[in-house]
């Protein structure tokens, strides 16, 4: 342990982060051991490029931002049949599997533990996990087939999300053979000086890397390789937080194998041209989502000749990738974004600080960021009553929370 104290020293010094061994004296001997593994996991290079980039402005002004098309599930006519039929055969071939990424830390929901255990207020008192696995039950019966699912954590959360499903006995899910749980990566949380901080366990303060984390993590974990084994080929990748959320659609499913494209999306319309929400574009001539703080009021204004919306396709985490397409994202790294939160950490004294606002970076990858990986993509517009009833708020914020959620909730299912 001595050697690898040195030249653990002398790393951190290298990078300017010698205060991680502040107070390694101090700890245990199993605390002792795991600092030196998590500093020895650390990308030091990255992890100060990342804070370099919190200096400075981010602009995409040089971008060229076109709008992208779409098609709408209840204008295809014909070819909604003939769409179906194709995705149909594939699920009942068992070439489907559906990932729920479980891995955030819903801070703006305030629930204490995973967001997929939080209960909507249904009567039935079911959580946001329970439904989805209804769903994706229901779905799965209607082909023959059980729908292998996947669920990312955090390593903050991996325990009690899989202690809940073990309580709740797999909702009828077999463990390690059709139902699968696996941790996403993660980064060092820095203060506003670029110091990586320290927990009150003595160990660094590691933070999930976003949702674009899904990628590296499903093939680093041996999850893709499972999914190939298995014989799936097309993989929908659904947030826990839409308890509306339809897995398994054999419409979405056969528009990506007729078009022969490895990613297609679904999109809600904006319920108004300046609904605060990331919509699908081309940027630089590949598919991408701008997010509202980028559009301008002019685009987010403009119609094509038919009135509809040029930039109105909202992106809704409802996505479905080829498993090469997910190896593929999965081999090149994704920009990370800065968000600025509250962390409690020990500072260089050993006191702990409790912040009552934020004093911290937390770096995230953003899912759509590998979009742009792919020439083409198909979009599906579905109707919002039927697919979109996000948990994203405390109930006190109105909009997009648990009281919203369950009256689309119980509208779509009639439970009034
Ligand atoms: P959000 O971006 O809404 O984040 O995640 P969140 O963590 O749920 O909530 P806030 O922002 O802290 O309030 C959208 C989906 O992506 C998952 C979430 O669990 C949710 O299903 N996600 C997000 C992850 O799996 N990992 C992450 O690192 C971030």
């Amino acid at each position: 342990m001595e050697n690898n104290l040195e030249e653990v020293k002398a790393i951190l010094k290298k990078y300017g982060q010698g205060h991680l061994l502040n107070h390694y004296d101090k700890l245990d001997d199993f605390h002792k051991k795991k600092l030196l593994e998590q500093i020895n996991e650390i990308d030091f290079e990255l992890v100060n490029s990342l804070y370099e980039n919190t200096k400075k402005e981010i602009k995409n002004s040089k971008d060229e931002i076109t709008p992208i098309d779409y098609l709408d599930k209840f204008k295809l006519g014909d070819r909604y049949k003939y769409y179906e039929e194709i995705g149909k055969k594939a699920i009942k071939e068992g070439k489907l599997a559906a990932v729920t990424m479980a891995g955030g830390q819903g801070t703006r929901l305030g629930h204490d533990g995973p967001k997929g255990t939080y209960d909507i207020g249904l009567d039935s008192h079911k959580s946001l996990f329970e439904l989805l696995c209804d769903g994706i039950k229901e779905e799965g019966k209607k082909y023959g087939v059980t729908i292998p699912w996947f669920i990312m954590t955090s390593r903050e959360n991996n325990e009690a999300t899989v202690k809940f499903f073990k309580e709740h006995k797999y909702f009828g899910y077999e463990k390690d053979k059709n139902l699968f749980f696996f941790i996403q990566g993660e980064l060092p949380m820095m203060d506003t000086e670029g110091k990586i901080l320290i927990g009150e366990d003595g160990l660094i303060k590691l933070a999930a890397d976003g949702h674009g984390g899904i990628y590296e993590s499903l093939v680093k974990t041996g999850m893709t390789k499972k999914m190939r084994e298995m014989g799936v080929e097309w993989v929908f990748i659904g947030g826990v937080d839409n308890c509306l959320v339809k897995m398994v659609d054999p419409v979405l499913m056969g528009i990506a194998i007729d078009k022969e494209v490895t990613v297609a999306c679904k999109s809600v319309v904006k319920a108004n041209p300046h609904e605060r929400v990331g919509v699908f574009c081309k940027r630089n001539g590949k598919p991408n989502v701008i997010e509202y703080t980028e559009i301008t009021d002019e685009m987010a204004e403009a119609t094509d000749k038919d009135g509809e919306l040029l930039y109105g396709e909202s992106h809704i985490l409802c996505n479905l990738f080829s498993v090469g397409a997910i190896e593929r994202m999965g081999a090149e790294p994704l920009p990370y974004h800065v968000a600025y939160k509250k962390a409690t950490y020990m500072d260089k004294d050993g006191n702990l600080v409790v912040p009552d606002s934020p004093n911290a970076y937390k770096f995230e990858a953003f899912l759509f960021d590998a979009f742009s990986e792919v020439d083409d993509m198909a979009i599906l517009r579905v109707k919002r009553e039927e697919e979109f009833a996000p948990v994203k708020n405390a109930d006190s914020a109105g909009v997009d929370c648990p009281s919203t959620a369950r009256e689309l909730y119980k509208k779509f299912y009639k439970l009034d």
